[in-house]
């Protein structure tokens, strides 16, 4: 599947959420959105309000990664609310199978998160009922962290039961992806890249996701997993 670049808008300047959004609309595949409950992570963002608003006055798709602790009594409202892509955290989920099945149901994509010492091979079984593979390579929190190498051995084992499972399912890293960690994210199996502070900390972020979406798919290409 083609590389997705999801620029993320928590580094954006949070009382300009539309232009920021606008400023990569020509290049992003999607607009990530960080909703945090100060609960699971310790930082307090955003939440559904803010998502419908933005809805509103942006065409991009939202991909929404929810970093709270109660996502099964929240998701739901996100992907009725009409976001593209609803993304759960296994940590935190009470009732996987039902609480992504009603993101489906409510016409979103459903995403499974895992934070960096978080295992896959327990949710093997629950790929067909998800449309991607959230490895966090950072402890989720805040923007500007530094990547954790440590995540790549599971996503080039997580890329391994994706293929085993028909390879329809994206695989997508969020944490510390810049110029300098794309190539390894790509070449280790990741096929849908979250920045935020490498697009929104750049002069040009609409530069900087297609100087990244042309360095992944490179990377990509040359990679033993792909094709
Ligand atoms: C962190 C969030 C990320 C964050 C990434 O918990 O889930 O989406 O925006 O920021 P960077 O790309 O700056 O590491
Ligand atoms: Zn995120």
């Amino acid at each position: 599947m083609a590389v997705q670049m999801a620029p993320s808008i928590l580094s954006a300047d949070f009382a300009r959420l539309a232009d920021e959004a606008a400023a990569v609309a020509a290049v992003a595949d999607w607009l990530h959105v960080d909703v945090m409950d100060n609960h699971f992570v310790p930082n307090l963002t955003i939440g559904l309000p803010v998502v419908e608003s933005l809805l509103k006055h942006t065409g991009l798709p939202l991909d929404c990664h929810l970093m709270i602790t109660e996502p099964d009594q929240w998701a739901p409202a996100y992907a009725e609310a009409g976001a593209r892509n609803v993304t759960v955290h296994a940590e935190a989920l009470q009732s996987p199978v039902r609480t992504l099945r009603l993101i489906r149901a409510a016409g979103a994509r459903a995403g499974l998160g895992v934070n960096p010492a978080t295992a896959v091979e327990p949710y093997e079984d629950l790929l067909a009922e998800i449309d991607m593979l959230l490895l966090m390579t950072v402890e989720p929190g805040f923007g500007g962290q530094s990547f954790l190498e440590l995540v790549l051995p599971k996503l080039r084992r997580a890329r391994a039961l994706v293929q085993r499972h028909g390879g329809s399912v994206w695989l997508q890293v969020d944490g510390g992806v810049s110029e300098d960690t794309i190539d390894r994210c790509a070449e280790a199996g990741a096929d849908v890249f979250v920045a935020g502070s490498a697009v929104y900390g750049a002069d040009d972020p609409a530069a900087a996701v297609q100087a990244l979406r042309e360095q992944a798919e490179r990377a990509t290409a040359r990679s033993a997993w792909h094709g």
